[in-house]
Protein backbone atom coordinates (compact mmCIF):
# COMPACT_ATOMS: atom_id res chain seq x y z
CA UNK A 1 0.00 0.00 0.00
CA UNK A 2 1.36 3.77 -0.47
CA UNK A 3 2.11 6.30 1.67
CA UNK A 4 -1.38 7.84 -0.04
CA UNK A 5 -3.28 5.15 0.78
CA UNK A 6 -1.77 4.58 4.43
CA UNK A 7 -2.76 7.54 5.60
CA UNK A 8 -6.03 8.06 4.16
CA UNK A 9 -6.70 4.44 6.01
CA UNK A 10 -5.90 5.11 8.93
CA UNK A 11 -7.86 8.79 9.21
CA UNK A 12 -10.63 6.77 8.11
CA UNK A 13 -9.76 4.50 10.92
CA UNK A 14 -8.86 7.71 13.61
CA UNK A 15 -12.46 9.09 12.75
CA UNK A 16 -13.98 6.36 14.46
CA UNK A 17 -11.78 5.73 17.04
CA UNK A 18 -12.76 6.94 20.57
CA UNK A 19 -9.67 5.71 22.28
CA UNK A 20 -5.83 6.06 20.98
CA UNK A 21 -2.54 5.62 22.23
CA UNK A 22 0.66 6.64 21.00
CA UNK A 23 4.04 5.37 21.74
CA UNK A 24 6.88 7.57 20.81
CA UNK A 25 10.58 6.77 20.45
CA UNK A 26 13.52 8.71 19.14
CA UNK A 27 13.15 9.47 15.75
CA UNK A 28 10.18 11.60 16.47
CA UNK A 29 12.84 14.15 17.58
CA UNK A 30 15.38 13.11 15.10
CA UNK A 31 13.40 15.62 13.02
CA UNK A 32 14.11 18.31 16.15
CA UNK A 33 17.84 17.62 15.67
CA UNK A 34 18.04 15.13 18.72
CA UNK A 35 20.27 12.22 17.66
CA UNK A 36 18.77 8.55 17.78
CA UNK A 37 20.70 6.07 19.63
CA UNK A 38 20.77 3.27 16.86
CA UNK A 39 21.09 5.89 13.97
CA UNK A 40 24.39 6.94 12.44
CA UNK A 41 24.88 9.74 14.37
CA UNK A 42 23.78 7.22 17.77
CA UNK A 43 27.34 7.75 18.71
CA UNK A 44 29.11 9.45 21.67
CA UNK A 45 33.05 9.26 21.70
CA UNK A 46 32.29 5.66 19.95
CA UNK A 47 30.24 4.75 23.07
CA UNK A 48 26.96 3.37 22.77
CA UNK A 49 24.10 4.32 24.83
CA UNK A 50 24.12 0.99 25.66
CA UNK A 51 27.51 1.05 27.56
CA UNK A 52 26.42 4.16 29.10
CA UNK A 53 23.21 3.92 30.30
CA UNK A 54 23.70 1.46 33.13
CA UNK A 55 24.02 0.66 36.72
CA UNK A 56 27.36 -0.94 35.54
CA UNK A 57 28.80 1.92 33.67
CA UNK A 58 27.30 4.55 36.28
CA UNK A 59 29.42 2.72 38.97
CA UNK A 60 32.43 1.77 37.47
CA UNK A 61 32.82 5.54 35.72
CA UNK A 62 30.21 7.90 37.08
CA UNK A 63 32.26 10.99 35.89
CA UNK A 64 31.93 9.62 31.95
CA UNK A 65 28.64 8.65 32.37
CA UNK A 66 27.51 12.03 33.21
CA UNK A 67 29.89 13.64 30.86
CA UNK A 68 27.64 12.15 28.66
CA UNK A 69 24.10 13.18 29.86
CA UNK A 70 25.67 16.79 30.43
CA UNK A 71 26.48 16.73 26.44
CA UNK A 72 22.80 15.39 25.81
CA UNK A 73 21.56 18.13 28.03
CA UNK A 74 23.51 20.65 26.41
CA UNK A 75 22.50 19.70 23.26
CA UNK A 76 18.90 19.19 23.48
CA UNK A 77 18.52 22.44 25.71
CA UNK A 78 19.00 24.09 22.35
CA UNK A 79 16.32 21.69 20.33
CA UNK A 80 12.36 22.71 19.98
CA UNK A 81 9.20 20.70 19.19
CA UNK A 82 8.85 19.99 15.37
CA UNK A 83 5.48 19.35 13.58
CA UNK A 84 5.09 16.00 14.83
CA UNK A 85 4.89 17.04 18.42
CA UNK A 86 2.88 19.84 17.99
CA UNK A 87 0.48 17.25 15.74
CA UNK A 88 0.14 15.14 18.83
CA UNK A 89 -1.08 18.15 21.06
CA UNK A 90 -3.75 18.81 18.42
CA UNK A 91 -4.51 15.21 18.14
CA UNK A 92 -5.15 14.71 22.04
CA UNK A 93 -7.70 17.73 22.32
CA UNK A 94 -10.10 15.62 19.15
CA UNK A 95 -10.94 12.03 21.13
CA UNK A 96 -12.21 11.58 24.59
CA UNK A 97 -9.13 9.08 25.36
CA UNK A 98 -5.69 9.93 24.12
CA UNK A 99 -2.23 8.40 25.94
CA UNK A 100 1.06 9.64 24.84
CA UNK A 101 3.72 7.39 26.33
CA UNK A 102 7.27 8.27 25.12
CA UNK A 103 10.67 6.38 25.60
CA UNK A 104 12.30 9.77 25.20
CA UNK A 105 13.77 11.79 27.93
CA UNK A 106 14.14 15.21 25.54
CA UNK A 107 11.19 16.96 27.22
CA UNK A 108 10.03 17.87 23.81
CA UNK A 109 6.56 16.46 24.06
CA UNK A 110 6.33 18.53 27.49
CA UNK A 111 8.11 21.61 25.58
CA UNK A 112 5.03 20.94 22.96
CA UNK A 113 2.07 21.34 25.27
CA UNK A 114 1.48 17.16 25.73
CA UNK A 115 -0.28 17.37 28.98
CA UNK A 116 -0.41 13.98 30.98
CA UNK A 117 2.51 12.08 29.32
CA UNK A 118 3.89 8.74 30.26
CA UNK A 119 7.54 9.14 30.29
CA UNK A 120 8.46 5.36 30.44
CA UNK A 121 12.18 5.76 30.33
CA UNK A 122 12.04 8.94 32.48
CA UNK A 123 13.37 12.73 32.11
CA UNK A 124 16.88 13.93 31.31
CA UNK A 125 15.82 17.68 32.94
CA UNK A 126 15.23 15.41 36.26
CA UNK A 127 18.10 14.20 39.01
CA UNK A 128 17.73 11.61 41.81
CA UNK A 129 19.84 11.04 44.39
CA UNK A 130 21.70 7.56 44.74
CA UNK A 131 21.46 7.91 48.73
CA UNK A 132 17.90 9.00 49.66
CA UNK A 133 16.39 9.15 46.58
CA UNK A 134 15.23 12.38 46.19
CA UNK A 135 14.28 13.34 42.93
CA UNK A 136 14.48 17.17 41.60
CA UNK A 137 14.02 18.77 38.54
CA UNK A 138 18.10 20.46 37.40
CA UNK A 139 18.68 22.58 34.12
CA UNK A 140 21.97 23.19 35.12
CA UNK A 141 23.99 23.10 32.22
CA UNK A 142 26.83 21.88 32.07
CA UNK A 143 25.89 20.47 35.38
CA UNK A 144 28.51 20.62 38.02
CA UNK A 145 30.70 17.62 38.84
CA UNK A 146 29.88 15.42 41.37
CA UNK A 147 26.34 16.71 41.30
CA UNK A 148 25.62 16.49 45.06
CA UNK A 149 22.22 15.76 46.50
CA UNK A 150 21.51 19.30 48.38
CA UNK A 151 19.47 17.03 51.31
CA UNK A 152 22.10 14.50 52.15
CA UNK A 153 25.30 15.41 49.98
CA UNK A 154 24.66 11.96 48.41
CA UNK A 155 25.62 11.45 44.51
CA UNK A 156 22.92 12.65 42.11
CA UNK A 157 22.20 10.36 39.17
CA UNK A 158 19.86 11.32 36.25
CA UNK A 159 15.94 10.27 36.55
CA UNK A 160 16.44 7.51 33.74
CA UNK A 161 15.72 4.35 33.92
CA UNK A 162 18.98 2.45 32.57
CA UNK A 163 19.09 -0.89 30.63
CA UNK A 164 19.08 -3.61 33.29
CA UNK A 165 16.42 -1.74 35.72
CA UNK A 166 13.00 -2.13 35.91
CA UNK A 167 10.18 0.66 35.25
CA UNK A 168 8.04 1.90 37.87
CA UNK A 169 4.83 -0.44 38.20
CA UNK A 170 3.05 2.23 38.22
CA UNK A 171 3.85 3.50 34.69
CA UNK A 172 4.09 0.23 33.36
CA UNK A 173 -0.26 -0.09 34.57
CA UNK A 174 -0.68 3.25 33.17
CA UNK A 175 0.99 1.77 29.77
CA UNK A 176 -1.00 -1.26 30.06
CA UNK A 177 -4.09 0.12 30.89
CA UNK A 178 -3.80 2.44 28.02
CA UNK A 179 -2.72 -0.87 25.50
CA UNK A 180 -5.81 -2.43 26.35
CA UNK A 181 -8.13 0.14 25.91
CA UNK A 182 -7.03 1.61 22.91
CA UNK A 183 -9.09 2.01 19.59
CA UNK A 184 -5.73 3.02 17.80
CA UNK A 185 -2.30 2.71 18.83
CA UNK A 186 0.39 5.10 16.81
CA UNK A 187 3.62 4.14 17.32
CA UNK A 188 6.00 6.78 16.19
CA UNK A 189 9.94 7.04 15.49
CA UNK A 190 10.82 3.69 17.31
CA UNK A 191 13.14 0.81 16.41
CA UNK A 192 11.18 -1.66 18.49
CA UNK A 193 14.33 -3.60 19.96
CA UNK A 194 14.18 -2.30 23.51
CA UNK A 195 11.67 -4.09 25.81
CA UNK A 196 9.24 -3.80 27.00
CA UNK A 197 7.79 -1.11 24.69
CA UNK A 198 9.16 -3.03 21.77
CA UNK A 199 5.96 -5.63 22.64
CA UNK A 200 3.44 -2.84 23.05
CA UNK A 201 1.74 -2.70 19.75
CA UNK A 202 1.52 -7.02 20.17
CA UNK A 203 -0.24 -6.20 23.27
CA UNK A 204 -2.70 -3.51 21.81
CA UNK A 205 -3.45 -5.63 18.79
CA UNK A 206 -4.20 -8.75 20.76
CA UNK A 207 -6.75 -6.10 22.71
CA UNK A 208 -8.41 -5.36 19.50
CA UNK A 209 -6.39 -2.15 18.82
CA UNK A 210 -5.64 -1.06 15.10
CA UNK A 211 -2.24 -0.83 14.79
CA UNK A 212 -0.11 1.72 12.98
CA UNK A 213 3.58 2.54 12.61
CA UNK A 214 5.15 5.79 11.55
CA UNK A 215 8.89 4.73 11.00
CA UNK A 216 11.96 6.18 8.37
CA UNK A 217 12.45 2.48 8.03
CA UNK A 218 11.12 -1.06 8.67
CA UNK A 219 11.48 -2.19 11.96
CA UNK A 220 11.18 -6.06 13.29
CA UNK A 221 7.28 -5.19 14.12
CA UNK A 222 6.42 -3.82 10.89
CA UNK A 223 5.34 -7.43 9.80
CA UNK A 224 3.00 -7.26 12.45
CA UNK A 225 1.38 -4.26 12.43
CA UNK A 226 -1.99 -3.17 10.41
CA UNK A 227 -0.40 -0.10 8.32
CA UNK A 228 2.78 1.07 7.62
CA UNK A 229 3.96 4.44 6.58
CA UNK A 230 7.59 4.95 5.93
CA UNK A 231 8.90 8.54 6.09
CA UNK A 232 9.60 11.48 8.24
CA UNK A 233 7.05 11.89 11.08
CA UNK A 234 7.53 15.53 10.85
CA UNK A 235 6.26 14.94 7.52
CA UNK A 236 3.39 12.49 8.26
CA UNK A 237 2.09 12.82 11.42
CA UNK A 238 0.24 16.39 10.98
CA UNK A 239 -1.14 14.52 7.75
CA UNK A 240 -2.94 12.64 10.52
CA UNK A 241 -4.59 15.35 12.16
CA UNK A 242 -8.27 16.86 10.68
N1 LIG B 1 10.89 10.08 11.47
C1 LIG B 1 10.45 8.85 11.86
N2 LIG B 1 11.26 7.87 12.31
C2 LIG B 1 12.58 8.15 12.35
C3 LIG B 1 13.12 9.39 11.95
C4 LIG B 1 12.22 10.37 11.49
N3 LIG B 1 12.64 11.57 11.07
N4 LIG B 1 14.49 9.35 12.11
C5 LIG B 1 14.76 8.12 12.60
N5 LIG B 1 13.63 7.41 12.74
C6 LIG B 1 13.47 6.05 13.27
C7 LIG B 1 14.60 5.10 12.95
O1 LIG B 1 14.35 4.44 11.71
C8 LIG B 1 14.52 4.13 14.14
O2 LIG B 1 13.61 3.09 13.85
O3 LIG B 1 13.47 6.19 14.68
C9 LIG B 1 13.96 4.98 15.27
C10 LIG B 1 14.99 5.35 16.33
O4 LIG B 1 15.40 4.15 16.93
P1 LIG B 1 16.39 4.19 18.19
O5 LIG B 1 17.53 5.10 17.90
O6 LIG B 1 16.65 2.77 18.56
O7 LIG B 1 15.54 4.90 19.35
P2 LIG B 1 14.38 4.25 20.22
O8 LIG B 1 13.63 3.22 19.46
O9 LIG B 1 13.62 5.37 20.79
O10 LIG B 1 15.23 3.54 21.40
C11 LIG B 1 14.49 2.95 22.44
O11 LIG B 1 16.55 2.52 23.63
O12 LIG B 1 18.62 3.46 24.07
C12 LIG B 1 17.38 3.13 24.62
O13 LIG B 1 16.20 4.11 26.40
C13 LIG B 1 16.69 4.37 25.11
O14 LIG B 1 14.40 5.09 24.80
C14 LIG B 1 15.53 4.52 24.14
C15 LIG B 1 15.27 3.09 23.73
Amino acid sequence: MDNQAAIKKVRTKLKSAKSIAVLTGAGISADSGVPTFRGAEGLWKQYRAEELASPDAFARDPKLVWEWYSWRRELIATKVPNPAHEALVTMARQFPSFVLITQNVDGLHRKAGSEDIVEMHGNIWKVRCTKCSTMTDNHDLPIAYPPECTACGGMLRPHIVWFGESLDPQVMDQCMQALQSCDVLLVIGTSGVVHPAASFAMMAKGAGAYTVEINLDPTPSSGTMDTVINGKAKDVVPLLVS
